[in-house]
């Protein structure tokens, strides 16, 4: 049990979010939140879930947020995978952010770019050299016959790649999501939750409450 998350969660869901609370850039909001929730000390509160759809199908799996700013919230991953080749057909996404302990969910909904190759370049090199070699090894979201076809494609690398800079596999970036809407949910007692959404309108972002 993790106390800390325990005492902010009863904090929030008694003070609510209310429209003199919230910053009017849902950005600010959302540092303010994210900030919370590293406070808790909630697991992997950068988590969260990515929804792509392609040909009227829908899919959905968890990533990890790497950075967000006023243009938008950046994750990396193969541009090959099955969301990859989603994105690339349809360049729109959902991004789901659960902080359970703190009744909190942040619903961001836009278009997606990929970031630059420096920028890509930049992270990749920010991970452990196991990681690198990983993506390099992996051809995700294709079929593979045993795990050892995997774990072979790892050790040949390595001996491939022994003493030198591990290069960004060109299948291999980050995308940035520039926000088009943004709802902040926070849980209250009785259902009667609150809900603010904004709204990016020409060039500035106009705010709703919806009924929980
Ligand atoms: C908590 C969590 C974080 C993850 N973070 C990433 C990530 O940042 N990038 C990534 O490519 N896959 C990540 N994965 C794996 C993805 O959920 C998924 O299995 C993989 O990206 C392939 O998805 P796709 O076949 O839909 O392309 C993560 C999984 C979990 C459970």
């Amino acid at each position: 049990m993790n106390l800390w998350a325990w005492l902010y969660g009863l904090r929030g869901v008694a003070r609510g979010l209310s429209e003199a609370q919230a910053a009017p850039d849902p950005i600010e909001q959302f540092v303010r939140w994210f900030a919370a929730a590293k406070r808790a000390r909630i697991y992997q509160p950068n988590a969260f879930s990515l929804s792509t759809c392609a040909e009227g199908r829908p899919s959905s799996r968890m990533l990890l947020l790497k950075g967000f700013d006023a243009r938008g919230f950046v994750f990396f991953t193969n541009y090959e995978s099955r969301k990859g080749r989603e994105l690339a057909q349809n360049p729109v996404a959902a991004m789901l952010f659960f902080w359970s302990e703190l009744h909190r969910q942040v619903r961001i909904e836009g278009a997606l770019e990929k970031v630059s190759v420096e920028e890509s370049t930049r992270y990749f090199h920010s991970r452990p050299r196991g990681s690198q070699l990983g993506a390099w090894a992996s051809k995700q979201s294709s079929p593979l016959d045993r795990r050892e076809t995997l774990m072979a494609r790892e050790r040949e690398l390595e001996a491939r790649n022994l003493g030198q800079e591990v290069p960004l596999p060109p299948f291999w970036g980050g995308f940035r999501l520039a926000p088009q809407r943004i709802e902040f949910w926070q849980g209250r007692p009785y259902r009667l939750h609150d809900r603010l959404v904004y709204e990016h309108i020409g060039t500035g972002w106009e705010r709703q409450r919806l009924y929980p």
